[in-house]
């Protein structure tokens, strides 16, 4: 029986992962784990547990009791954030994968999810429709982290046979969880703004396209990848996946139809040379042909759906 064990659960991706999983696997097969203890009160379906994924005998113990058979492993320090501690970023985004690896191995798990990143493409990776394999030359510690980890999934896979499968998300979006530090976080901020009836202050310029995704597209992807038979999975590095390119400005003109009073200004800072170095827009024809990718929204569908929910989870700050 499959026994799933999330690493990072408690943050923007993994909270609306962990509860799919869920769904799909039911609440006595999934450990949900955090750093965070706080977090529990988020997990009401299924088991929570601290975990320190750079503990490797912590995780070896869990993955042992438990009998864990599948891990998703979250963890990490995003772009931004990345950029203020360089060598801690480094070093919680690759010891990490690499205890989860080793684990794999020495206990023959049975699958792995670890999430890569448009941060992997650099200012020399052809920017709209960026091909699955071109350049790559990332400019941020995050990116340069998410490229060897894709590096060490390919080698784990091919030296021994792991089966870890990746995607290279875009910028995700979401109502029910905050994100943490990333360069595209801004296309979340500005929904709080916008149902405060606050202006917002954008920190990316107003023609800056960067790929995006809503968050229901990304878990679909992740279920269906790793529900896709083993030998349906070519790419053992990550694959291109594509949601919504838009800029800064289109965002608010969507927002702008559901809130006509909504402003916006414009005060780039570090994060937009980050953002410059970032494709446009995504080719993931791999996706589509290997294990039947298809994107469903598009902007103004996710504006409307965001704002009707979004105040449910975050209630307007006066
Ligand atoms: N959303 C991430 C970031 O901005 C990119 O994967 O860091």
């Amino acid at each position: 029986m499959d026994k799933i064990l999330v690493i990072g659960a408690a943050g923007q991706l993994g909270l609306e992962l962990t509860h799919a999983l869920t769904d799909q696997f039911g609440g006595d097969q999934v450990i949900a784990t955090d750093l965070k203890a706080i977090a529990s009160s988020q997990f009401a379906n299924c088991r929570f547990e601290v975990l320190d994924v750079m503990d490797k005998d912590a995780l070896g113990t869990l993955v042992k009791r438990e009998q864990v058979t599948q891990i998703y492993h979250l963890a990490a320090v995003l772009s931004a954030t990345g950029e203020k501690t360089p060598l801690f970023a480094w070093q919680l985004n690759m010891d990490s994968l690499l205890n989860v690896l080793e684990l794999a191995k020495e206990y023959a798990l049975d699958k792995i999810y670890w999430p890569s990143s448009i941060a992997v493409f650099g200012p020399g990776t052809p920017k709209i429709n960026t091909p699955q394999f071109c350049e790559k030359n990332p400019n941020t510690v995050y990116g340069i982290s998410k490229l060897a980890g894709e590096g060490w999934c390919t080698y784990y896979f091919e030296k021994y046979g792991v089966d870890v499968r990746s995607l290279r998300y875009p910028g995700l979006i979401g109502y029910k969880s905050l994100p943490g530090g990333g360069t595209t976080d801004y296309a979340v901020d500005i929904y709080h703004k916008a149902i405060a009836n606050q202006p917002f202050t954008c920190f990316l310029s107003e023609g800056t396209y960067l790929p995006m995704m809503y968050m229901p597209e990304a878990i679909k992807a992740t279920l269906d990848l790793m529900n896709a038979p083993r030998e349906t999975v070519k790419i053992r590095s990550s694959y291109n996946l594509a949601g919504i390119s838009f800029s800064p400005k289109e965002i608010f003109e969507s927002i702008k139809k559901q809130v006509p009073s909504f402003e916006i200004k414009y005060q780039p800072d570090f994060r937009q040379s980050i953002a410059d170095s970032w494709p446009h827009s995504i080719d993931d024809s791999h996706a589509r042909a290997d294990w039947g990718w298809k994107p469903f929204y598009e902007l103004d569908g996710m504006t409307q759906d965001i704002l009707k929910h979004l105040p449910s989870f975050f209630p307007p700050q006066p």
